[in-house]
């Protein structure tokens, strides 16, 4: 698990790896997302596109580069706006945000899913009709429960939080069902309160997808991607080439086991 892995930088300027860039990236995120981007109780930011950042932007690029804290529900009108340099927050590529921003190549592959308490009455999807369901804010997950909401004929109701974290209380507080979100964030927080959560199972669009289906219901078969402006083609162009590079030299295998040893 990804519990108390060692902090690479601080959020208040991280130092570039390599010698070439003077430039500093700033990269928008939506903090936490565990195990993406989170700060560790001595404050130190970690996760795995943190790793991945140093890997690409430090290492690979030789630029300093620092993350942002932003809300993740306007990231894309504020990466826009030109509030940071790149939006890296365990963004899923869609068309929908691929027409007001582009997109690296897919880093990581994710799912939809349901998470629900163990004690509760729900044990399928088919029984969150009539029910309230978490969300956070703009993500695909909400997208996700939206499509659900669409399937039940509208009988179901959707609570949308600012942060994953405010779904995750409100479960424990009885106050949704169930919360809809990625796989492995959802995985995490199942680890972290596993004698009160669980995921939902089922069949679902990972195996659909001839995907390693994981043992529970996938709603979705998602890639994250790095954000950019539609005018910053030659910075997506590296960043592109630094990520085939770290896939190719193991470094991206190192950080992946480093967060999903499973
Ligand atoms: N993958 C989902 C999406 O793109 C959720 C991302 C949320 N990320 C975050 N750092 N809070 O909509």
């Amino acid at each position: 698990g990804a519990a108390g892995s060692a902090a690479t930088f601080t959020l208040a300027g991280c130092l570039g790896g390599g010698g070439g860039g003077s430039e500093t990236i700033t990269i928008g995120s939506d903090i936490p997302y565990r195990p993406f981007e989170w700060e560790t109780t001595d404050g130190e930011l970690t996760g795995f596109d943190v790793d991945i950042a140093q890997a690409v932007f430090g290492d690979e690029l030789g630029y300093e580069h620092e993350f942002q804290k932003t809300s993740f529900d306007g990231i894309i009108p504020s990466l826009n706006n030109g509030n940071f340099r790149v939006i890296m927050s365990a963004m899923t590529i869609t068309e929908e945000r691929a027409e007001k921003i582009d997109f690296s190549d897919p880093y990581f592959t994710a799912y939809q899913t349901i998470i629900v308490l163990k004690n509760g009455d729900i044990s399928s999807k088919e029984d969150l009709k009539g029910k309230t369901v978490g969300v956070q804010k703009g993500t695909t997950g909400a997208g996700a429960a939206d499509a659900l909401k669409e399937e039940f004929g509208g009988d179901l109701t959707i609570q949308r939080y600012d942060q994953v974290n405010g779904a995750f209380d409100a479960l424990i507080n009885n106050q949704v069902v169930a919360v809809v979100n990625d796989n492995t964030v959802n995985a995490e927080f199942v680890n972290e309160r596993e004698d009160d959560v669980k995921f939902l199972e089922g069949e679902g669009a990972a195996s659909e997808a001839g995907k390693d289906a994981p043992p529970y219901l996938t709603l979705t078969v998602e890639e994250y991607g790095i954000g950019f402006r539609k005018d910053d083609d030659d910075l997506r162009e590296e960043v592109n080439g630094a990520l085939a590079t770290i896939k190719d030299n193991g470094t991206y295998d190192e950080i992946y086991s480093k967060y999903f040893s499973g």
